[in-house]
């Protein structure tokens, strides 16, 4: 079983660049599917749930070439769906991550029917898709869960309203990727406004869609009857620059984190900035200094553009050694604190209540066994292990490789004692 060895120490120093936006990729990715020709989506993460998803696409008859970067070019997905037919989904790939719910409204704009297996992706909550389910509907869509596969079936998808109960990134997107095609106009009320949502309107709607208001919470969708195919570049991913910006400041480092949109990190910087750090936006990078011990500070996650609970779990790793009580709400997914544990298998001091944690700063981790229960889990373990006095070992790491690319060669890159050991 492969592991990932973190020795605690060092300052993070230097400057690592942000891969394209994991949560963009697995929804435009899909998304390529509705139009006629082929798509090129560059600035493709080299990420476990990328190749996946890449292979999930190609079990489908779609011709999909992942190609590596390099010094000139970011990686790229070419995605050709002229073979597209519409066959059984591979049940072991659907179940290993998330987004694969997305080929739900894909399929379902395209054939009028789609069968999806229950999705998979981190264990943070009981994730209901409820949501997906009642856009679909409707939009005059039959849908059933039988055997732990959901079954929907249109004659003819009409647009129509949609008032999200809760604000889900997910039926979202679900939803407009379904709208694109249909009869008419479709408007989501109490849509999520995340940048990725944003993303994937730019590219349908370079792609010939009628996509209006996305980043605000009312998105109208006019349905078109073809889409062509086009070259997209996605937006960085604010959550691994996250990930740079946390770790720095847990390290007292100096870290540039290169690629990223200063916008989309606000919720994190300011919170940085609250616990002492320097944090200097400069055109499309963001430097991070850590000054000494972290003041503690109260986080509470929300939908963008408040804190992000991805950033969540690698902040409560940062505060574990503040200088005194932080307290973290998580108000998105209740099953968010199994990071807790491992942490405190390092000496951290923090009680879960419900939602809310209350983390008693230490003085310092001291290195420890731990597991990566889920992908940010990982990220925060590795931060933790980064301030810990000696070795931590953490096991389960195909959590992380789900959604960090090669984090060992980048955070090594800027002075992280890390290494895999296989
Ligand atoms: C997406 C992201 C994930 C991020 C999350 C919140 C992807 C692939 N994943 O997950 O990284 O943590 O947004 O920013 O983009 N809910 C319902 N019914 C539904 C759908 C959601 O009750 O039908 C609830 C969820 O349980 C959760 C909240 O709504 O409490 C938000 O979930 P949602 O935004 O849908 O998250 P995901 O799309 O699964």
């Amino acid at each position: 079983m492969s592991k990932l060895v973190v020795t605690g120490g060092s300052r993070l120093r230097g400057r690592v660049r942000a891969g394209g936006r994991k949560n963009s990729a697995v929804a435009i990715l899909p998304a390529a599917l509705l139009a006629d020709g082929l798509s090129i989506i560059e600035n493709v993460p080299v990420i476990q749930d990328v190749s996946i998803y890449c292979d999930i696409l190609r079990s489908l008859g779609v011709g999909v070439d992942l190609v590596p970067g390099n010094g000139a070019e970011g990686p790229r997905a070419i995605v050709d769906p002229s073979r597209l037919a519409w066959q059984a989904l591979p049940q072991e790939l659907i179940t290993r991550l998330r987004a694969s719910y997305y080929l739900l409204g894909v399929l379902l704009a395209k054939y009028g029917r789609a069968e999806v297996p229950f999705p998979g992706g981190c264990d943070i909550g009981s994730r209901p898709i409820d949501q997906h389910i009642k856009g679909f509907t409707a939009l005059g869509a039959r849908v059933k869960v039988e055997h732990g596969v959901v079954k929907a079936e249109a004659t003819r998808l009409v647009g129509a309203p949609v008032y999200l109960d809760v604000v889900s990134v997910g039926a979202t997107i679900n939803i407009m990727l379904a709208a694109t095609l249909a009869t008419g106009t479709t408007v989501i009320e109490n849509a999520a406004k995340e940048p990725h949502v944003v993303d994937l309107a730019n590219y349908l709607n370079a792609a010939g869609a009628k996509v209006k208001g996305a980043g605000t919470d009312i998105i109208r969708i006019t349905g078109v009857d073809r889409l062509s195919g086009v070259t997209h570049s996605l937006i960085p991913d604010e959550i691994e620059a996250a990930t740079y910006m946390i770790a720095a400041v847990a390290t007292g480092g100096d870290v540039v984190v290169e690629n990223v949109i200063p916008k989309h990190l606000e919720s994190v910087s300011a919170k940085l900035v609250e616990t002492g750090a320097t944090v200097v936006e400069n055109g499309d990078s963001i430097n991070v200094i850590g000054n000494g011990r972290p003041r503690p500070v109260t986080v509470k996650t929300l939908a963008y553009p408040g804190f992000p609970t991805d950033a969540q779990q690698q902040m409560t790793a940062l505060l574990s050694v503040a200088s005194g009580t932080s307290i973290i709400t998580e108000t998105v997914f209740e099953g968010r604190f199994k990071h807790v544990d491992e942490l405190k298998r390092m000496g951290a001091d923090v009680t879960v209540e419900g939602r809310t944690a209350t983390v008693q700063g230490v003085d310092h981790l001291t290195g420890a066994a731990v597991k990566a229960t889920d992908l940010r889990a990982g990220a925060a373990l590795i931060i933790a292990g980064l301030t810990a006095e000696g070795e931590t070992e953490i096991t389960d790491i195909e959590h992380i490789e789900r959604g960090y690319e090669r984090a060992v060669e980048k955070l090594s890159s800027i002075g992280a004692g890390l290494r895999r050991k296989d």
